[in-house]
């Protein structure tokens, strides 16, 4: 079934966003909420994962934006702000989304190792990534599965390179080398 792409006007979780950039202009912290959410939604929809794994929950938008790709999506966020993690999982149950995603809390290199592999999709929304978290969102992933790679512009030049390698390296761009797919932002 082809999915519907949808206008920002049209967001349901807009508010979420708005929220979002009102918080971290109070806070001062690293909450940029992603700006095409329609998009990952879109994406998701198209794609219907049954597991969806989001580095950098923030206040929960673009994990709600995620879950919206079919009603039985299942979405792990995680997110190492304590405050950021109270506030999502009251925005995602105000959404009525609790059941489809889960917010865990803590740092993304410790979390992922206690998570089971077997995502259909993957987002890094948390500030720079790295080579260490890329690599373990591709092992994470099941054959077929796509990799969004958001900020390697925020990395330092050197870093940045080394996470486009490790991007290239795992995805030749149409599935052929490893049947994943990863996808930079
Ligand atoms: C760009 S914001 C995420 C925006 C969110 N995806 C949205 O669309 O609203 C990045 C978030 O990642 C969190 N973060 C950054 N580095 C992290 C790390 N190493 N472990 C866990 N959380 C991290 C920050 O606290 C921040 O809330």
């Amino acid at each position: 079934m082809a999915a519907t792409i949808r206008g920002p006007a049209s967001d349901p979780y807009a508010a979420m966003q708005m929220k979002t950039r009102e918080h971290r202009r109070t806070h001062g912290c690293e909450a940029y909420t992603f700006e095409d959410g329609q998009g990952l939604a879109a994406l998701s929809a198209k794609i219907r994962p049954a597991r969806v794994i989001e580095l950098g929950t923030a206040l929960g938008y673009s994990a709600c934006c995620l879950a919206s790709g079919s009603p039985y999506t299942l979405v792990d966020t995680i997110e190492r702000d304590p405050i950021h993690v109270q506030l999502a999982r009251q925005n995602i149950a105000e959404v009525n989304l609790a059941s489809n995603v889960t917010v865990h809390l803590g740092d993304f290199a410790t979390v992922l190792r206690t998570l089971t592999p077997g995502y259909d999709l993957a987002f890094f929304d948390g500030f720079a990534p790295s080579t260490e978290v890329l690599q373990f969102l591709m092992y994470l992933l099941n054959t077929g599965g796509v990799l969004v790679c958001a900020n390697i512009g925020l990395a330092t030049q050197s870093r940045g390179k080394a996470c486009e390698r490790c991007l290239k390296t795992h995805s030749s761009g149409n599935r052929c080398r490893s049947s994943k797919l990863a996808l930079r932002l």
